[in-house]
């Protein structure tokens, strides 16, 4: 049976409790008012409440800890080298039109490593958490990434930079050169969710770029913590500083980067 510590007891009590609402309100979703923060970006009612009531959670529990939250912003805390960093809805599109496919995602920060991370999916009541050194967990069991090393029998996760027009033309290379190459490709639209599912060893393996610290910071301890390999899109070493992530196990991994890397160098000139 998996031994949660009392900063991991902190955050899980605090997801839970959120969920509860949220639970409700994916019940009855068109009654939830619904304004625009960008184009196809929708912030709703339930995003900065379940912000708002994070913060105040873990403010009780650990009153000099930090903030870094999708819809707060930075708070300095008085504890200068700790920080929450939380995602309180990741997959708010997928909530928005009833898909189940969305979780709470609470981080600990500790003089810039992540420590301790939860990403909860309330629909299908699956805690996923880890702490740095302790392993990865699935509610009480021990999550290890898929064994599969071979890209062909790989089911692979991404992330359509579909609000970024700038990146398509650099994406869709790479797109092309995994799909052609593996079992199948999926968009889950939660990020938190596609790195749960790659510590769990449902996915083998996920690339993304453009994301937020909020939106990988418990996610990518969850794969480190479960034996697989995160690096940068590119190889270098901070995918939470740059949003920029690819993750799997370390053949899976090293089969995309070398891929990525392949679809990202530029083609003979023409004409
Ligand atoms: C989004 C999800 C999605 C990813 C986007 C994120 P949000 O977070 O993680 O999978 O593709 O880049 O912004 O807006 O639902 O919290
Ligand atoms: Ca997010
Ligand atoms: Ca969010």
């Amino acid at each position: 049976m998996a031994r949660t510590s009392p900063v991991v007891n902190v955050m899980q009590s605090a997801a839970r409790k959120v969920a509860r609402g949220l639970v409700r309100d994916f019940g009855e979703i068109e009654n939830l008012q619904v304004s625009r923060k960008g184009p196809g970006d929708f912030v709703t009612n339930a995003d900065t409440r379940v912000d708002r009531k994070l913060r105040e959670l873990l403010s009780q529990a650990r009153p000099k800890f930090g903030f870094l939250t999708e819809e707060g912003g930075a708070q300095a805390g008085e504890d200068g080298g700790r920080r929450w960093i939380v995602d309180p809805i990741d997959g708010t599109t997928n909530f928005m039109h009833g898909i189940p496919m969305f979780a709470v995602s609470i981080a600990l920060e500790e003089a810039g490593n992540v420590t301790a991370g939860v990403v909860y999916a309330p629909i299908t009541d699956e805690m996923f958490w880890a702490e740095r050194g302790q392993g990865a967990y699935l509610n009480d069991r021990r999550l290890r990434v898929a064994a599969r090393r071979d890209l062909q029998e790989a089911v692979i996760a991404t992330g359509i930079p579909h609000l970024r027009p700038e990146a398509t033309p650099g994406y869709l290379p790479e797109l092309r050169a995994i799909m052609d190459e593996c079992a199948g490709v999926r968009r889950l639209g939660s990020a938190a969710l596609d790195l749960a599912y790659v510590a769990a060893g449902r996915f083998d393996g996920f690339w993304e770029t453009g994301l937020s610290p909020w939106d990988v910071a418990a996610g990518l301890l969850l794969v480190r913590e479960s034996g697989g390999m995160v690096s940068r899109t590119d190889g270098g070493t901070d995918p939470m500083e740059k949003g920029d992530v690819l993750a799997g196990n370390d053949a899976i991994h090293t089969r995309m980067l070398r891929l990525i890397r392949q679809a990202r160098r530029p083609g003979p000139a023409t004409g």
